[in-house]
């Protein structure tokens, strides 16, 4: 059957489903592929901290209620280096602004539903899925569907939101793509436990066997990482040896220690940077995790995805209500501005915090003054706090 819509969505996950949403408040309408079941995509276990921009984004649209109610609000984070914490207080460096600790799979469980609810039209388990046309006006979408049959869409627009393993930027031309890359030499190892939060908010550790973080998921479990080799084994981790770790790099002078409870999960997660430039071929936009990748270290990768979303839907609404194509034309280098800073704060909190290997002691005291003076100017708390909660869509 010849199917026909607006915008052609690839990717259900957040940077999908937010555009779809704020398209339909708009009277514009869209068809989203999936290629993952509506239990995978509800069930995508990634970083949870939303920049104020993201929740008030997430307000307005009408999705936030169950956010407001079961995420955590909070007002600062702890910088724990030398044996100390030192806490960098967000509403008086930022103006008012705090950030909110809310899953990413239960971000996407409530835009699924509010887009469901209103009638959206969600192909989960579209496999096979090819972009074609991308430089004529009527971009093309194949797809097997759930039920077996290929299908085709028509679209006006196509947008790419389907991540990094997406078909959505491959299929753009040899040639039309700059990428810009950062690989580090670590990985997270991240584990989930049974047990309260440790800390009222989240602590990001440096210590010389490297880097951890304490963070939560709900009043009795708990998300923790520590820095490891990117070769690392899981199985070589038992959870002594972790709670050792853990122990070992979040020792406070005054005998400070998180609470230990059952591991139910443990993850290894690789870390680089990426952004591909420009965010078009054609007519086909690239929003989310297809154009650009962060290490987790700022909890930047949804908040980019919800920026790039919004941008591309003012620029998608004036197409449509105002005739004006430029917003369209602009959107690769508007949103490009706010990824290359997201991109800078995620290397720097990255940078100064983790142990690279073959770093000597010199680089070390290097890393524990930075430290020293973020937590201890007003101005340099200031920039950690001001791109920490979200800085303006511009
Ligand atoms: C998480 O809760 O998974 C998390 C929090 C903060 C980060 C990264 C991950 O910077």
């Amino acid at each position: 059957m010849a199917l026909r819509t607006q915008v052609g969505i690839i990717g259900a996950g957040p940077a999908g489903l937010l555009l779809s949403h704020i398209l339909h408040l708009q009277g514009i309408e869209s068809i989203i592929l999936e290629k993952n079941s509506r239990n995978d995509v509800e069930a995508i276990i990634k970083a949870g901290v939303l920049e104020q921009g993201t929740v008030d984004l997430m307000n307005e649209i009408g999705a936030g209620e169950r956010m407001m109610k079961e995420g955590f609000h909070h007002e600062g984070i702890i910088l724990h280096f030398d044996g100390r914490d030192e806490r960098v207080d967000f509403p008086s460096l930022t103006g008012g602004k705090r950030v909110t600790i809310y899953a990413q799979h239960d971000v996407n469980k409530d835009l699924i539903k509010i887009r469901l609810d209103g009638g959206g039209d969600i192909r989960f388990e579209a496999k096979d899925v090819s972009l074609y046309d991308l430089d004529s006006d009527a971009p093309k979408v194949r797809f097997r569907s759930k039920e077996g049959g290929f299908e085709e869409i028509t679209c006006d627009f196509i947008a790419g939101c389907d991540g990094t393993q997406g078909i959505s930027r491959p299929s753009i031309p040899a040639g039309v793509l700059k990428i810009y890359e950062r690989l580090y030499p670590f990985g997270w190892f991240g584990i989930l436990c049974k047990a309260a939060p440790s800390s009222d908010e989240l602590i990001y550790a440096m210590h010389e066997r490297g880097f951890a973080l304490v963070s939560t998921r709900s009043p009795d479990i708990q998300r923790m990482y520590f820095q490891c080799s990117p070769t690392e084994k899981l199985d070589a981790w038992s959870d002594d040896r972790i709670w050792a770790e853990f122990r070992a790099r979040l020792e406070t002078k005054n005998g400070w220690a998180p609470k230990e409870g059952p591991i139910f999960s443990k993850t290894i997660i690789g870390m680089r940077s990426l952004v591909a430039e420009p965010l078009r071929y054609g007519r086909l936009f690239l929003a989310g995790d297809s154009a650009h990748v962060v290490p987790p270290t700022g909890a930047k990768g949804l908040n980019l995805a919800a920026s790039d979303a919004q941008i591309l839907a003012r620029a998608l609404v004036a197409y449509y209500k105002s005739h004006r194509g430029d917003l369209l034309d602009g959107y690769s280098a508007t949103a490009l501005r706010r990824i290359w800073k997201a991109t800078r704060f995620s290397w720097w909190m990255t940078s100064m915090m983790h142990t690279f290997p073959g770093a000597d002691e010199f680089q070390h005291r290097l890393q524990l003054a930075e430290l020293d003076y973020v937590a201890g100017s007003r101005a340099g708390a200031t920039a950690l706090a001001e791109n920490y909660v979200g800085l303006p869509i511009v």
